[in-house]
């Protein structure tokens, strides 16, 4: 009897230790807070309290199978290389931002027989996002939206996904952030509360040019503290590069008023303006602010003077207007009307964006507000031209 129970038993542990492994084997554990299923890579990310605070899906353009690890990966402390049937691999690399806060850093390269690379996150009812910048059904909840994959690049909203001021960083509200590196070719959609990034080569947005490797690449970084998380992944690149005077600027142009003439560029002159002032004054605030004036301060958008006929006096009233305790803000923008006195001069210098796979002197032509025809100032080519 005593050897039947034991055999039992024996059987029991045998087969149940057999089905652990054969659901287990493929879910692997990396860093102590990556879950990555090899099989389906499925992945969660646990933060320091134990709760799953990303949850993805990776390698969506991969069949189902298991990875080799890399031939040549040196896999070190902190590096997990792993390849999927020479079609692509994965390097994790896993670094602490400060003790608060840990991130991962994903970087997949196609080896071979695919053309994207996609990887998309699942967003919990628990959770919001935020970030990415201006998009279509913008709401301030980014995991609100819907778009089709589309490139991730600036456009006009209504006929593009994505609005004008774009950051590759989005936050959750569980302390996970998502920060995508500037040379992958990314796409990206939203449906149904999944959000996926692609990684694609094309003809208009990302053309590789000079035949890279396709590459994802994109670094997640968790927190118990989201506000920590945020600050600490932006607070150094943001105010990158600005000096005193520029922060004195932002400070007053976000505590103080800013007023505009509302009126049509030919009737914008220098009595407007003054009246303005006069009028702001009556008005008795405490810090009378700025007064902002339109581009059509110019005769042609893109002279870069004052308007000759209308400001024949403009120095002057700036000084009056300083004195009164005025701050004043002149629109410039990168459009160059083909009739201004600057157009010839940009196309000389060749610092108009020129149309793809035409004569790069030639200038690519575009239309705003009422200009018929203007060029757009590269401002990749102005640090060739001694400080136009
Ligand atoms: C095996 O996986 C299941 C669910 O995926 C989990 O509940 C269980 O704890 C795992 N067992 C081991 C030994 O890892
Ligand atoms: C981590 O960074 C945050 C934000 O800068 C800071 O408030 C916090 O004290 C830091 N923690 C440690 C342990 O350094
Ligand atoms: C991946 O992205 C990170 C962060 O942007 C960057 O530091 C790193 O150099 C990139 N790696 C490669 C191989 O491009």
């Amino acid at each position: 009897m005593e050897t039947v129970i034991t055999y039992i038993l024996l059987l029991l542990t045998f087969s149940s230790s057999k089905a652990l492994d054969s659901k287990n084997s493929t879910q692997k554990t990396y860093f102590e807070k990556i879950e990555l299923n090899h099989e389906t890579r499925t992945m969660k990310i646990f933060n320091t309290k134990g709760e799953d605070i990303v949850n993805a899906r990776l390698g969506h353009t991969l069949d189902e199978m298991k990875p080799q690890s890399c031939p040549t990966g040196n896999q070190s402390p902190g590096h997990i290389c792993l390849e999927w049937e020479r079609k692509a691999r994965l390097d994790l690399h896993a670094y602490e931002l400060n003790t608060t806060a840990k991130c991962y850093n994903f970087k997949w390269t196609a080896l071979g027989g695919i053309d994207s690379l996609i990887d998309c996150f699942q967003f919990s009812d628990k959770e919001h996002w935020y970030g990415g910048g201006q998009n279509v059904k913008s709401s301030f909840h980014f995991d609100k939206g819907f778009h089709k994959y589309s490139p991730f690049i600036t456009g006009r909203i209504g006929d593009n996904n994505w609005g004008n001021l774009l950051k590759r960083y989005f936050i959750s509200s569980r302390g996970a952030a998502l920060l995508v590196d500037d040379l992958s070719p990314l796409h990206t959609s939203l449906n149904e509360k999944q959000f996926c990034l692609k990684a694609q080569y094309d003809d208009f947005a990302f053309v590789n040019h000079v035949r890279r490797n396709l590459e994802l690449n994109y670094t997640i970084c968790t927190s118990s503290n989201t506000a920590i998380l945020h600050s600490k992944l932006i607070e150094d690149a943001m105010w990158e590069g600005l000096k005193k005077q520029d922060f004195e600027n932002i400070d007053t142009l976000i505590t103080e008023p800013i007023w505009e003439i509302t009126t049509n560029a030919a009737a914008l002159n220098e009595e407007k303006i003054s009246n303005l002032g006069t009028d702001i004054i009556q008005l008795g605030f405490l810090k009378l602010g700025h007064i902002f004036i339109n581009e059509f301060w110019q005769k042609r958008i893109g002279d870069f003077t004052m308007d000759p006929a209308r400001f024949s006096k403009f120095e002057n009233l700036i000084h009056v207007l300083h004195r009164r305790g005025f701050k004043i803000i002149l629109t410039i923008q990168p459009f160059i009307s083909t009739e201004s006195s600057s157009f010839i001069d940009a196309v000389k210098k060749e610092l108009l964006i020129s149309e793809r796979s035409c004569d790069h002197r030639i200038p690519a032509l575009t239309r705003y507000k009422s200009l018929q025809a203007a060029g757009v100032l590269d401002p990749t080519k102005l640090e060739h031209s001694n400080g136009y």
